[in-house]
């Protein structure tokens, strides 16, 4: 495995390349649902290159961009234990100029639930995610493939549009939610919470399971589930509790193959979203 810290480096890697490519992008602190994806990665594709880039850009102003946990060494053998070809570690600097053009989320999908929480987040995003599928396929792979976990649900949805909107010559491979044995949806985040918020946090893995027991007793009435859920989420701090179809539009009523039901909540200081695919 090679850690690569340059754009030379990474393309004289990538034109070695004769085969499909696996790209996984990430900020690091890898984590069990990091590895799914690697996994996945490493199982339909002849080279696997992972990036690890705290993205500067689709932090807000007052969100956690320095305390945003940097584990190098570890994430290093977890992907050489994985079996990564490839780690790809830019700087910020050679990311980005002083005045770059911008991507701008689409107006309805884009500013709703994360977007509206967290305006210009997932400008930020789509503007690292195209720039990193532009660099590692920049040697014209035979196939490329990037995969995105299903726990960013919207920002899943918002690079399938892009990639669909400009073009790109990607297939984006959504992966299911990996969790703890107690339910909580795996986070880089989830070190920042203490024993007590821990135990709390565990409110959105169990309102989402709540909503599917009742879908199960066929209550399909969004209302309905969203009051569920909020009353089991009695003890965070609620952002959201959000039904939407996989295109992300509002709905009435959840329909079984095409529903996604999310949440969004502080527990102490700490952001966590979670979100179930029925
Ligand atoms: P990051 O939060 O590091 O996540 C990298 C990838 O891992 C994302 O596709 C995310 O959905 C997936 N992931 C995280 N936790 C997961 C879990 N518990 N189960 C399954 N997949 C999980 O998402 C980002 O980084 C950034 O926005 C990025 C796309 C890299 C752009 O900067």
């Amino acid at each position: 495995m090679l850690i690569v810290h340059s754009i030379e480096e990474l393309f004289t890697q990538t034109a070695q390349f004769n085969g499909s490519i696996g790209f996984v992008p990430t900020m690091g602190a890898l984590h069990e649902g990091h590895l799914s994806l690697i996994r996945q990665a490493r199982q339909a594709n002849d080279f696997v290159v992972v990036s690890i880039f705290v993205n500067p850009t689709q932090f807000l102003e007052g969100e956690d961009l320095d305390a945003y946990p940097r584990k190098e060494k570890a994430d290093a053998k977890i992907c050489e234990f994985a079996g990564v070809d490839v780690i790809f570690m830019p700087t910020k600097e050679m990311m980005y100029e002083a005045d770059e053009l911008s991507i701008t989320a689409p107006a309805i999908r884009g500013f709703i639930l994360e977007g509206a929480k967290r305006p210009s987040h997932f400008d930020g995003m789509l503007q690292v995610v195209m720039k990193l599928l532009n660099l590692i396929a920049y040697n014209k792979p035979t196939e490329f493939r990037a995969y995105f976990g299903k726990k960013d649900a919207q920002q899943l949805a918002l690079i399938m549009q892009m990639v669909k909107n400009y073009f790109i010559n990607v297939e984006i491979v959504p992966c299911d939610i990996v969790r703890d044995s107690d339910g909580l949806a795996l986070s880089s985040r989830n070190v920042y919470l203490s024993k007590e918020e821990r135990t709390k946090a565990l409110a959105l893995s169990r309102s989402l399971k709540r909503a599917t027991e009742l879908v199960m007793q066929k209550e399909f009435k969004v209302t309905m589930i969203q009051e569920a859920m909020l009353e089991v989420l009695k003890e965070v701090d609620v952002e959201y509790v959000a039904l939407v179809n996989r295109e992300f539009q509002a709905i009435d009523e959840v329909k079984i193959g095409n529903t996604i039901m999310l949440v969004a909540a502080k527990v102490g200081t700490t952001r966590l979203i979670d979100n179930l695919w029925i």
